[in-house]
């Protein structure tokens, strides 16, 4: 069987409508949609927000695009927890065992097998749970951002991408979800989103013991596989919508972070790179309206 898969090579049938990041992220109905959070722009701005802060807020129950905006997070989990099995699977398969540069432990791909059950399980809970919540597979798109960073050829570079980075973001996520299906009274949302935060805690602390045990005697490879995490923790902050601010669509879930063997000044430098992502989105936000403005012949609109 072949190693090293791409994106290209993943089986995915004809209810599934790839995108791109950049287009997943300009839906409407997706999180940061303008009202899916009960607290529009000009609220914001008057607590002192940024000028351009659009959209951005606590993900409430009863604003009126939360149905949509909640079904689309949900539909995005299950597309990641079927590339997190894929990932975990790949990460299996693609390396020798041994304790060469390109070899992987064999209890690391213990790990990883453990892994894909709980993934496996997910992608059940998951498709379960959108339907529950009124949708489908396919009324919401799928971007392969997760896959794409386990294709790393480097399996420490990919547990830094994907087990820190990404599945860091699905703490925060599911802490989210969890939150809100309490908030919105649905206890199979909340009880189903606190079980796979549990297994997401255990397997970016995987990530965490792996960083830690494969890099002993090699800084410079504990550096690259960090310095890659954090590209992967700018890249996929939603444009600022995952932060430490309190009024972002998803928090940092400092806790479970801490149980998952981030150190403070970790969880911190996270929170930089997830505000330097938001005041960027809010600048090109403020750039576009600009320029509407402009070939209006009007001032830009107060945000
Ligand atoms: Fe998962
Ligand atoms: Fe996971």
């Amino acid at each position: 069987m072949k190693r090293h898969l791409t994106v290209e090579d993943l089986a995915r049938d004809g209810r599934f409508v790839r995108v791109n990041m950049e287009d997943r992220m300009n839906d409407p109905r997706n999180v940061g949609g303008p009202g899916a959070y009960g607290r529009d722009a000009a609220e914001q701005a008057g607590e002192g927000g940024r000028a351009g802060r659009v959209g951005l807020g606590r993900m409430v129950p009863d604003a009126p695009n939360a149905p949509d905006a909640a079904r689309s997070l949900m539909h995005g989990i299950f597309v990641g927890e079927i590339q997190a099995l894929e990932g975990a699977g790949r990460t299996c398969y693609d390396f020798d065992l041994g304790d060469g540069a390109d070899q992987v432990p064999y209890a690391l791909k213990l790990d990883m097998a453990r892994q894909c059950w709980d993934e496996a399980r997910h992608c059940e809970i998951s498709v379960k749970l959108t339907e529950w919540m009124g949708t489908e597979i396919g009324e919401f798109t799928e971007s392969p951002f997760l896959f794409q960073a386990a294709c790393n050829p480097d399996a420490l570079l990919r547990l830094a991408g994907v087990n820190r980075a990404l599945e860091g973001l699905a703490i925060d996520v599911f802490n989210t979800m969890r939150d809100f299906g309490d908030k919105a009274g649905d206890p199979v949302l909340e009880f189903c989103e606190d079980w796979m935060l549990a297994d997401e805690v255990t397997h970016v602390k995987m990530g965490s013991d792996w960083m830690r045990k494969l890099t002993v005697n090699d800084p410079e490879r504990r550096a690259r596989a960090l310095e890659f995490q954090s590209v992967v923790d700018k890249l996929f902050s939603l444009g600022g919508g995952r932060s430490d601010d309190e009024d972002s669509p998803i928090r940092l879930a400092r806790r479970f972070r801490q149980m998952a063997g981030f150190t403070d000044s970790e969880i911190d430098e996270i929170a930089e790179v997830s505000r330097q992502a938001r005041n960027e989105a809010e600048d090109r936000v403020a750039a576009r309206r600009a320029a509407m403005a402009a070939a209006a012949g009007s001032s830009p609109p107060a945000s």
